[in-house]
């Protein structure tokens, strides 16, 4: 039976041998419960079975004990961003079977996509203020502001988790004159404020229809002439390691195709001239863009 081979495998020092017997396991598990052969909450007791130790110091263990409350908090994406591994050897090669995901790596490529489009558009543009919706750790922007010491970038960032927004501040302390932190929930949010640029990735994928249209609506009212809006969403078409992120990991996100991103876009107003699909490396994060 399948939850007794997930039990060994749970009690044995595995190495990078044992992946794709792990990845056939994590696949099985998914169609069967596609099949309705196992139910979500057997998966959940099932990785119980790791044991307490294990769930405290792997990665996989954050995603399935949600010390914040919710899925992908700002200290699991900092640890995909800093390719984390725990520290106690017998776990650390669990984190590394985490890391070779592409979901892990396409978060990790959505970061060295949004410096890039911010680069260009500082060197076109020069002055620009940029809003960040749903910022986490906010290392994305540590990263920029580091490679471009001197440039006149203003960033506001909306974030709903206080414990999210102190880990981002400490992390960028040296570049508090330009970043400022709103501790609000982004539905209840009122901006005065036009910007050039509202950057929103790993926030749209946790929405449905009616909350992501009705955000886009807002993001329009808040956006300059020649501005940009830019949504990041795990694509519908490709994500290889969906199976691993809802089976072991416990996060579930709607997954959207290009065609659905555009017509959203649409239903929020914008015309189909307005908006590109663009994608990272990995071809697992979709972007929308929509110009002003
Ligand atoms: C997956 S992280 C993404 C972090 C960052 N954008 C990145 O890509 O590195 C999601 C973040 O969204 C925040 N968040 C979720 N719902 C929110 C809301 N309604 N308003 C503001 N922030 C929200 C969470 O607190 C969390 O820090």
């Amino acid at each position: 039976m399948i939850q007794t081979q997930i039990e060994t495998l749970t009690k044995k020092k595995i190495t990078e041998i044992d992946f794709p017997e792990i990845d056939k396991l994590i696949s099985t598990l998914s169609s069967d419960l596609n099949n309705g052969k196992i139910t979500k909450k057997e998966i959940l007791t099932m990785n119980q079975s790791f044991g307490q130790e294990f769930l405290e110091n792997t990665i996989q263990g954050h995603g399935l004990r949600k010390p914040f409350g919710y899925s992908g908090d700002f200290l699991m994406i900092d640890k995909i961003y800093t390719f984390h591994t725990s520290p106690i050897e017998k776990f650390k090669i669990w984190d590394e079977y985490f890391h070779l995901q592409s979901a892990p790596k396409a978060v990790r490529n959505r970061k060295d996509y949004f410096k890039k489009i911010i680069k260009e558009k500082l060197n076109k543009y020069k002055k620009m203020n940029l809003m960040n919706v749903a910022s986490g750790p906010a290392r994305d922007l540590f990263e920029l502001y580091e490679e471009n010491k001197n440039c006149e970038l203003n960033t506001v960032c909306i974030e709903m988790d206080e414990n999210a927004i102190k880990y981002a501040e400490n992390l960028n302390l040296k570049y508090l004159n330009k970043i400022s932190f709103v501790h609000k929930n982004i539905f209840r949010h009122k901006e005065e404020s036009k910007f050039d640029v509202i950057w929103s990735a790993g926030l749209f994928d946790y929405f449905d229809e009616k909350s992501f249209v009705l955000m886009l609506k807002k993001f329009k009212e808040w956006l300059n002439d020649n501005g940009e809006i830019i949504i990041g969403n795990f694509n519908e078409d490709h994500n290889p390691s969906r199976d691993y992120m809802e089976i072991l990991g416990d996060w579930h996100l709607h997954h959207r195709t290009e065609i659905e991103l555009k017509e959203l876009a649409e239903k929020a107003g914008f015309n189909p001239n307005q908006i590109i699909i663009g994608k990272e490396k990995e071809n697992v994060n979709l972007f929308l863009h929509i110009k002003n």
